[in-house]
């Protein structure tokens, strides 16, 4: 990349805008009140920058547009479902191609077939959905992250690798025809967006396959994942990156993509891999709750529009405008005062919000009382990924301070630019002042399922 110049400009021009959700301070304190304190609660027309998820909120491009147009909407066979399947085949090397309308409906139905009673899968970090349809199977999800991912002050290239002696020392413990599965997280996403490094992957394959342990990638962010390789890897500096990630295709045994990410799209997923009989067996659970194989719950244009997207993602401009757009918003944070998961990750920017609001005892929720002072003071909607998401619960139901406390800043693609990045920093800049004066939450009511959904709190 000859780009030769220090500022990384967004490698696209806008032809189509959305109006952005202005609202006063007033309307804002009425809003959160009525949400009662929970984000997800409040309506996206009145969020100015929504970093609520980098998931299903792209901008496609008018080349994804003009595909949509094409789109095949046949039950059976069409044309677009053709374009998917190669665009995954050309990238990953599978054989088999299993269309889903999420990710999360790839987790299900592979859990499905392979998971059950008795069983473990392991992971550098199950994401959350992922660990819940791993545990609705009967199936244990263990997560082994290196250590080093929990000290948020190290700055290191790989923090989403996994550990591979406490892999090896689990397998011993449980016996490796007891595990169904290993699932590397490319990014890890429940960890900052780390990325792992290929010299991992092929450890973990290696091991994998020594114990006859099929290897999976949930590569949401695969090209995150295979750009980060090429800049901070030894080896892959002139590599192109459709080749990296193809590398990491080879090592697993098959993946899942929730194309809500990576391939911008606004809805979509898909399972691939060689194993004709797991295949034969998803297409049977797919035809049960999804749809027909050749569409599996997504519409013909939602294919075509992951088709184009997972080859313009490999674009290179792009993707280190991606990964140094969302280091400019880490950089920015860090200067104003803000503590963050070292190093930025690849999708967004985590704060440590128990280190930030130190002052607010961690029974309080300071990262959910983070996540109100933004939206108040700026109309920045940020997600809590602390106590609320992870709710441990003491004998009488009351909610436990977990090992993290943070507030994600997930940044959508192609959607915001520098400017919007720069309100963001000025906006926490003020909250950094006065910090002191921002109070916890209390729970008003808590359902025990997904409760960062659906919980109502209150100000203290
Ligand atoms: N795997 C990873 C790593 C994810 O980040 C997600 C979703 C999924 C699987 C599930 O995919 O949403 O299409 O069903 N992550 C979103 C987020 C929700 O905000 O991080 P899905």
């Amino acid at each position: 990349m000859n780009w030769g110049w220090k500022t990384i400009i967004e490698p696209f021009k806008i032809k189509s805008v959305e109006p952005l959700g202005f609202t006063t301070r007033q309307e804002r304190e009425r809003i959160l009140r009525e949400a009662h304190y929970n984000i997800f609660n409040v309506k996206a027309e009145h969020v100015l920058i929504d970093f609520l998820t980098d998931s299903g909120t792209s901008a496609m491009s008018a080349a994804q547009w003009g595909a949509m147009m094409n789109g095949d909407e046949s039950y059976a066979g069409a044309r677009s479902y053709y374009n998917f399947e190669n665009a995954i085949k050309d990238l990953t090397g599978y054989r088999e191609v299993i269309p889903v309308h999420q990710g999360r409906a790839a987790e299900r139905i592979l859990f499905e077939i392979i998971g059950g009673r008795g069983k473990y899968s392991v992971s550098n970090s199950h994401f959350d959905t992922t660990r819940a349809n791993v545990e609705a199977s009967g199936t244990v999800a263990e997560d082994i992250p290196v250590k080093e991912a929990l000290d948020f002050e190290k700055t290191l290239p790989f923090k989403g690798d996994m550990d591979i002696k406490a892999l090896e020392k689990f397998i011993k413990r449980k016996g490796a025809k007891n595990i169904c599965i290993c699932i590397m997280t490319v990014t890890n996403n429940s960890l900052g967006g780390q990325p792992v490094s290929m010299k991992n992957l092929k450890a973990v394959s290696g091991i994998c396959r020594k114990n006859n342990i099929p290897l999976f990638l949930d590569c949401a962010r695969f090209a995150e994942n295979a750009y980060f390789i090429k800049l901070r890897e030894k080896g892959y500096a002139g590599m192109p990156v459709k080749n990296i990630a193809r590398e990491m295709f080879e090592l697993a045994d098959g993946a899942m993509m929730s194309a809500k990410k990576d391939a911008f799209a606004n809805m979509g997923g898909f399972i691939a891999m060689n194993n004709s009989e797991w295949a034969q067996k998803a297409r049977q659970n797919l035809i049960l709750t999804e749809g027909f194989r050749t569409y599996g719950g997504l519409a013909g244009r939602d294919l075509d529009a992951i088709a184009v997207g997972l080859k313009e993602v490999l674009d290179e401009k792009y993707l280190q405008y991606r990964l140094r757009s969302t280091e400019y918003l880490g950089r920015g944070l860090k200067k104003v005062g803000v503590p963050i998961v070292n190093p930025p990750g690849g999708h967004g920017i985590y704060v440590n919000a128990q280190k930030f609001l130190s002052h607010i005892n961690p029974l309080h929720f300071p990262a959910q009382s983070l996540v109100c002072e933004l939206y108040l003071l700026g109309g920045i909607r940020a997600v809590e990924i602390g106590m609320l998401m992870f709710g441990r619960r003491d004998g009488r139901g009351n909610i436990l301070p977990g090992e993290v406390e943070l507030v994600r800043l997930a940044v959508p693609r192609r959607v915001y630019t520098q400017s919007h990045v720069d309100y963001v920093i000025e906006v926490f800049a003020r909250i950094a002042k006065n910090r002191k004066n921002i109070k916890g939450l209390k729970i008003v009511e808590a359902p025990k399922v997904l409760t960062h959904f659906t919980a109502k709190l209150a100000p203290l």
